[in-house]
């Protein structure tokens, strides 16, 4: 890979999976019994706002106990290294990246960490539950909710995100099955501009033909293999 400058970073929740996070996709995508898709939107959340807030709250304090692993850090290393630019755009909302070192990074789904005030608008730092309707440490009202990007929601910093991919030399998806979009478009994005398009996955996703190379693997290794050759290039 000759000639690349800027680099763009899609991960998905493959990435935290040897983290000992579940991805969305396995376990066939159920909690306790509702499909995921039922438990993450507004309209859930207005029906049954109990039933959504154990689950995040459920979530959120499963990911404090969790360790970022080798892919993470390699990527942190990039980071840290790369002397050109670089973005790491995450589907997570856990807070793994950032703990193994990754400043150049953005959550466009939000983060289990942060829970938002619908009413006055302010996001504050959360660590424990919401399930309890505690109220927003800012205005008092109890309408917190997670600061996550349901289905059927606007995803965040999209404008950020379309900038860094119309500068791109090289576009990396790690970890996601090419499911969602928008982020599941930003490959066709990266090789309209004439990028190169590399994807680094347990197995062939739905979106494998659309990139220029797929290496099969866990994270782990094919990440921190990538970073090694890719640093040393
Ligand atoms: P998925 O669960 O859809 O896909 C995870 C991908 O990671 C799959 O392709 C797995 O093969 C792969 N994978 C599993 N273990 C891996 C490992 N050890 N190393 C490398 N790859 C591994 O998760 P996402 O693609 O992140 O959105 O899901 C995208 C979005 O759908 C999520 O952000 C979430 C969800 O609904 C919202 O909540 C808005």
């Amino acid at each position: 890979m000759t000639g690349i400058r800027n680099i763009v970073i899609l991960t998905g929740a493959g990435i935290s999976a040897e983290s000992g996070i579940d991805t969305f996709r396995s376990a066939g995508g159920l909690w306790e019994n509702h499909r995921v898709e039922d438990v993450a939107t507004p309209e859930a959340f207005a029906r049954d706002p109990h039933l959504v807030q154990r689950f995040y709250d459920m979530r959120r304090a499963a990911i404090q106990e969790k360790l970022p692993n080798p892919a993470h850090f390699a990527l942190a290393r990039l980071d840290a290294e790369w002397k050109g630019g670089l973005l790491v755009v995450t589907q997570n909302v856990d807070d793994l990246h950032e703990r193994a070192g990754s400043r150049r990074l953005l959550h466009m789904h939000g983060e289990h960490l942060k829970a938002w005030c619908t009413l006055c608008d302010i996001r504050h730092p959360w660590r424990g539950p919401l399930a309890g309707n505690p109220p927003c440490p800012s205005c008092g009202a109890h309408a917190l909710r997670p600061d996550v990007v349901w289905f059927g929601e606007m995803p965040y910093r999209m404008g950020e995100i379309y900038a860094a991919l119309r500068e791109v030399d090289l576009f990396v998806s790690i970890g996601t099955s090419g499911a969602v979009y928008p982020a599941a478009g930003f490959v066709q994005n990266a090789v309209e501009l004439g990028a190169q398009t590399l994807e680094l996955n347990l197995e062939a996703s739905q979106g494998s033909h659309m990139f220029h190379e797929s290496r099969l693997g866990p994270a782990s290794e094919v990440v921190t293999a990538w970073v090694e050759e890719i640093l040393g290039a």
